[in-house]
């Protein structure tokens, strides 16, 4: 059987055309993904010709997704052009200050804002849209909490797609907007949450024939898989110990986790790392699951400052739990502070990275302090977002101007404000010579 749609839900794995515009069971309604069950590889030829295409100026080559391609069966790519921006290619970045502040011995970050739109997006969005492209379709449309519009209205624009996006109003980063105007696409600010603006663009898909690149697409999924795989090619395919990842409409990691049970099959490693999802206390419906199980419970007015993680309602839900339950995964969620807090320090290390990401280092420094992630653990932690996608936080949190959806103050315990000098020399020169 060639690649196909397969449903997720255990009870119905109905299979349908890979070429189906759908993104969910028509039978049962779950979740669905792609599936590739003649897939057979090499593994060390596999891992050989993969390191070898880094040397090569092919287009394909050169991108962090396509390159490892053979994992990327649903589509022909000699046959259907890729829709590329050279995504991928992020770096493992070495943080020994961010490490002490997680109370580790040491801590890699994989930092996915190095992507073209600067979030983990890319790596999903080249296969999305080059999904949409083949076929057929003219128009692509997302609800974001940001990024996804970001990266849908650059990959949409490049493909000469026509990008409609559907964002919460008042609730993105000025910088995300920002994207989205700039790479042409039609931007609408619902006065609604994610997930109401969610529910509504699904039927607006169904009803219009307009294709979904939301997370519910399941090539999206397979694009963010890639994520992985290349970490592990950086690291010589050493399964780390733990992969530390923000939880919020929860496509990321039901990709992360995708990927490894892939490579698990095809012989490429021999076990699977410990997953940990980390989410906003305000926006966790996933961590209560996690922790009291029964039904799943949306979170109707989610909260959280880290508005790219402020969903109630996420979709994937049902693929995330499988991936933590097989991989002996936890789900722990952190404040505010701990998450303003954790993000400074990222700062401090020279890398930075946007609030959602910096969840990742909060949930560590919990995990390691109740004694679940051992000191010594081999923990690659991904930054899902560059630094410069949330300014205003920025300069709120180092000027004390920074306040909790509920208006509480936090407080800054990096605070680094810039400061205002009169233009007189021996003035600035006692400053700088006092500061150490
Ligand atoms: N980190 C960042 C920077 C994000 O933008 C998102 C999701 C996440 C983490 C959570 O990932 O949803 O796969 O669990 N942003 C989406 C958006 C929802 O619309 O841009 P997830």
């Amino acid at each position: 059987m060639t690649a196909h749609l397969s449903c997720c839900n255990a009870r119905c794995r109905a299979a349908f055309p890979i070429t189906e515009p759908i993104y969910t069971c028509p039978r049962c309604g779950a979740l669905l993904e792609a599936a590739y069950p003649d897939l057979a590889l090499d593994p060390a030829a596999t891992k050989r010709l993969w390191r070898e295409r880094r040397m090569s100026n092919a287009p394909l080559d050169q991108s962090g997704v396509w390159r490892y391609r053979e994992l990327l069966g649903f589509v022909d790519t000699s046959v259907h052009p890729a829709v590329t921006l050279r995504e991928g290619n992020t770096p493992l970045l070495n943080a020994p200050r961010a490490a002490q502040y997680g109370g580790l011995d040491a801590l890699v970050f994989k930092h996915q804002g190095f992507n073209p739109t600067g979030s983990f997006k890319d790596n999903g969005m080249t296969c999305g849209a080059t999904q949409g492209l083949r076929l057929g379709m003219k128009k692509v449309a997302c609800v974001s909490t940001g990024n996804t519009s970001a990266s849908m209205a650059a990959y949409a624009s490049a493909a000469g797609l026509t990008p409609i996006i559907f964002l919460p109003h008042g609730n993105i980063s000025y910088g995300k907007l920002a994207q989205a105007l700039e790479y042409g696409a039609l931007t609408l600010q619902v006065e609604a949450n994610f997930d109401q603006i969610l529910a509504l663009v699904r039927a607006l898909a169904e009803q219009t024939g307009i294709y979904l690149l939301n997370s519910v697409n399941p090539f999206r999924i397979e694009g963010q898989k890639t994520i992985m795989v290349e970490m592990l090619d950086q690291r010589d395919w050493r399964v780390p110990d733990w992969v530390i990842v923000p939880g919020g409409n929860l496509g990321n990691i039901s990709a992360f986790g995708k990927g490894f049970r892939e490579l698990l099959a095809l012989g490429f490693i021999d076990r699977l790392p410990r997953f940990a999802v980390i989410q906003a206390a305000g926006s966790a419906p996933f961590e209560r699951f996690w922790r009291e199980r029964g039904e799943f419970q949306a979170v109707t007015e989610p909260e959280t400052l880290a508005t790219a993680i402020r969903i109630g309602d996420p979709v994937s839900w049902p693929k995330a739990i499988q991936v933590i339950d097989e991989s002996n995964g936890v789900v722990e969620k952190v404040t505010e502070q701990e998450i303003a807090d954790a993000k400074a320090v990222v700062g401090q290390c020279g890398i930075g990275c946007e609030p959602a990401s910096a969840a990742t280092l909060a949930g560590i420094r919990k995990l390691t302090a109740s004694g679940v992630m051992k000191k010594d653990a081999d923990v690659v932690a991904i930054l899902t977002g560059n630094v410069l996608k949330d300014p205003d936080y920025i300069y709120k949190y180092h000027t004390g101007q920074l306040k909790t959806p509920s208006g509480e103050s936090l407080r800054s315990t990096f605070g680094n404000a810039p400061v205002v000098v009169p233009n007189d020399p021996g003035r600035i020169a006692a400053i700088v010579e006092k500061h150490n």
